[in-house]
């Protein structure tokens, strides 16, 4: 990986939830690996009135992993209230001494870990402030947002007016995490630097596709964000349409940021619309049992804390071909995979040759235990014609001295280094919410009704399974 030029980081929301988990943690790792400039700070601001010392004091103890000190002396802290002027240009100022200070040059990130209803008032408030651009010759600003990015079309339409009329598109950086997860990535590498995957990649060879992503905590501390949210918006809307789009694009002209996200977004246009028919019966939502009483969470809330859906992308490869996606917190695993069937052979010789239609099949298991999986069948040693499936593995653990990097550690340093390739583009969030807010707008209408509840740590709701042949997340059955 490049290491990054030098440069301010400001990270707003820095006494919150993600930047201890995630950001400061992920920094940290950067710096062991000598990937952070060698000018740099880390600038935090929130509202919480911490000095210096007393923020690095904080988040020393309150990190989920323990953050050096070396690494910490780079850390400082700006109280900062979002909605007051004062706090901009007293931030300015804090901008202007730092850099006098460690001689920085004039690049700044801002990092936006703040909660969303932010997400437009701090860039106006850089602009304002005068924060926005960059004066020095060489400098530069970036912007990075976390999602949700919006609640719906308008609203993500109206955030990325918002963005644009202050920074450049190429500057803006909207973050999906699942991006930087490194089996992710390997998807694309899977696909395209593999002559043998290519020519069996489409409708002609392939069955059906299933993405899943299940979890088995529930909402914990965030039942006020995720309340207002649900799965649909939570998972399926970014990281799970981003996992289908990575499996269902088309080779870019080539690897730049631009091509590659050209071909996401053709395939999200490519998506078929619900019809109100398919709505009821390709997509299913569930809430678990119990979430109603979580703190933050409506004592009547609709919410759906789970959703199966099937759907088709009406292009020359994959028309015809289910893509089913299934999400869910509380549920039986905590595992994201990503499943292609292939088409069985036209006659079946063999007794035992496979059940269903799919005797062959490629299992990404994107966390944990991340691997790669061919299944296919084998006959099964002594008398007679048997066939029994096994698979062929490749383990990551397998790789020696491989510790897969975190998926903040790349995507902080892709911010850093102004590579957006693995960030949303704003055509392509736009067409995601296009997908899915008619859903959205049928589950409004429709309350209760077809919101179907389900056990804790279990597979979900039986309505849910109903998408797949026999109740596992692996099946879904074909349209007729
Ligand atoms: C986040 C969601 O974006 O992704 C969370 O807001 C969810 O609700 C999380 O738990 C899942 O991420 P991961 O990397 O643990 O699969």
């Amino acid at each position: 990986m490049k290491k990054a030029e030098d440069q301010l980081l400001v990270i707003f929301g820095a006494s919150g939830d993600l930047t201890g988990r995630k950001l400061l943690p992920a920094l940290a790792e950067l710096r062991t690996q000598g990937l952070l400039p060698d000018r740099f700070a880390v600038l935090g601001a929130a509202r919480t009135a911490y000095d210096d010392e007393s923020f690095r004091q904080f988040r020393r103890e309150d990190s989920g992993s323990p953050l050096p000190d070396d690494f910490l002396r780079q850390v400082r802290y700006q109280p900062f209230d979002p909605n007051d002027p004062a706090s901009y240009a007293a931030l300015r100022g804090r901008i202007e001494s730092l850099r006098e200070e460690l001689s920085l040059p004039d690049r700044i990130v801002f990092y936006l870990a703040t909660p969303p209803d932010l997400y437009g008032i701090v860039p106006s408030g850089l602009r304002e402030a005068g924060l926005d651009t960059a004066t020095e010759p060489g400098g530069w600003r970036r912007i990075v947002v976390e999602k949700p990015f919006g609640r719906d079309l308008e609203s993500a339409r109206e955030l990325n007016g918002l963005l644009r009329d202050i920074f450049a598109e190429r500057d803006i950086y909207r973050i999906d995490h699942y991006l930087g997860k490194e089996t992710v990535q390997n998807i694309l590498v899977l696909r395209f630097s593999n002559g043998i995957f290519e020519p069996l990649w489409n409708r002609n060879y392939i069955d059906r596709i299933e993405i899943s992503a299940t979890e088995t905590l529930g909402v914990e501390n965030r039942g006020g964000y995720y309340d207002r949210a649900g799965a649909m918006r939570d998972m399926v809307q970014n990281h799970l349409m981003h996992l289908m789009a990575f499996v269902a694009m088309e080779a870019p002209s080539s690897f730049e940021p631009e091509p590659l996200r050209d071909e996401i977004v053709k395939v999200f246009r490519s998506l078929r619309s619900y019809s109100a028919e398919a709505m009821e019966t390709d997509v299913v939502r569930g809430q678990y049992e119990g979430y109603r009483t979580e703190k933050g969470v409506a004592p009547d809330s609709t919410t759906e804390t789970c959703v199966a859906m099937r759907f088709y992308i009406d292009n020359w490869r994959w028309a015809g071909v289910p893509f089913c996606l299934f999400t869910g917190k509380k549920l039986r695993h905590k595992e994201s995979l990503i499943t292609i069937h292939f088409k069985s052979t036209p006659q079946r010789f063999f007794a035992g040759q496979c059940s269903g239609r799919s005797c062959n099949k490629l299992t990404v298991r994107i966390q944990p235990d991340e691997s790669i999986a061919l299944n296919f069948g084998l006959k099964t040693p002594g008398a007679g014609f048997r066939v029994r499936q096994v698979s062929m593995d490749f383990r990551y653990d397998s790789l020696p001295g491989s510790d897969l990097p975190g998926a903040y550690e790349r995507l902080l340093l892709d911010a850093m280094t102004g590579d957006s390739t693995l960030y949303a583009r704003s055509d392509a969030l736009e067409e995601s919410w296009k997908f899915v807010e008619p859903v959205l707008r049928h589950w409004q209408r429709q309350g209760d009704r077809g919101l179907y509840r389900y056990r804790a740590g279990s597979d979900g709701p039986a309505e849910a399974a109903r998408l797949f042949d026999d109740g596992a997340p692996e099946r879904c059955t074909k349209e007729d």
